[in-house]
């Protein structure tokens, strides 16, 4: 598939999948959000890939968010309808069962805050700087912004981000438990290598039972999570790698999983 907006790469079962509008910040209009999504889906169909990647061209920005410029043709309804009749980006990498990393290489704001935010680990430059500054523009966030960011940093200070639109650093984003590490910019590809690196190494059917069960915890009630990782657990059991990673302990060597 050709893409307009991203640039989607395969390379040693890892997709990279990078927005690609660097005059623009890589803010997302409907296409970068439709090709997005298609390259998800892509990544996800393809056995071959093991961990997904996003990240946005350039040196400035992941992503600054939604594209200001389509604002003035939208109303209630079509927003509605955009957001509830299609599918969208932050839902998408949520379901998809593969780790989805982000690598934030500069601002994410908005939109683009969001879209690391529904990925499963981020991992950002020094440069990074992260906002939901949709208030200076006359909306509320609208992928998660309130929903997502108060589970990570708690309801007082994503009150404050959404209220002030004020950025934070990727130094502050770390301390307050929304982004998993910080690395000197020159050294990103590396700290995300390493991260891909270690989950090459597990099997792709425990990962996806553990997204799922991670996943459930923020949507569910404790005695509804307990029992759903329950079984989950349960079903570990009837897999073939379940099966290999005990063995390879017993004989002190490392396990080869099949993804089964
Ligand atoms: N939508 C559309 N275009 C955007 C954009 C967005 N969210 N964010 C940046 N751009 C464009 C700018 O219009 C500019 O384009 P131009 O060169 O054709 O004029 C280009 O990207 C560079 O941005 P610029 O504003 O010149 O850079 P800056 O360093 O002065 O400011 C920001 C950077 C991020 C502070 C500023 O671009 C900004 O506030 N962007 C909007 C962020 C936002 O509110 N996101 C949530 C949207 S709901």
């Amino acid at each position: 598939m050709t893409f307009e907006t991203i640039i989607y790469e395969k390379k040693d079962n890892v997709a990279w999948i990078t927005l690609n509008r660097p005059d623009k910040l890589n803010a997302q209009n409907d296409t970068v959000r439709a090709e997005v999504i298609a390259a998800l889906e892509q990544a996800n169909s393809d056995d071959e890939v093991k961990v997904i990647v996003l990240t946005g061209a350039g040196d400035r920005a992941f992503s600054a968010g939604a594209d200001i410029s389509q604002f003035p043709q939208w109303q209630p309804l079509n927003v509605l309808q955009r957001s509830k009749g299609a599918r969208r980006p932050y839902t998408v990498i949520r379901e998809i069962p593969k780790p989805v990393i982000a690598m934030v290489n500069g601002l994410a704001l908005g939109g683009g805050c969001e879209l690391a935010m529904a990925c499963d680990i981020i991992i950002a430059s020094d440069k990074a700087r992260f906002g939901q500054p949709e208030i200076n523009v006359g909306v509320i966030p609208g992928g998660g912004g309130t929903q997502i960011l108060p589970r990570l940093v708690g309801e007082k200070k994503a009150k404050e981000m959404v209220f002030t639109g004020d950025f934070i650093s990727a130094e502050e984003a770390w301390r307050l438990g929304m982004i998993n590490k910080v690395v000197p910019a020159d050294k990103l590809r590396e700290a995300v290598e390493e991260v891909i690196a270690k989950l090459k190494s597990k099997s792709p059917a425990i990962l996806k039972l553990a997204k799922i069960a991670v996943n459930k915890s923020l949507e569910t009630p404790l005695s509804v999570g307990m029992e759903i990782e329950n079984e989950l657990f349960a079903m570990c059991f009837g897999t073939q790698d379940q099966k290999e990673g005990a063995r390879a302990f017993l004989e002190k060597r490392l396990p080869e999983y099949k993804g089964m």
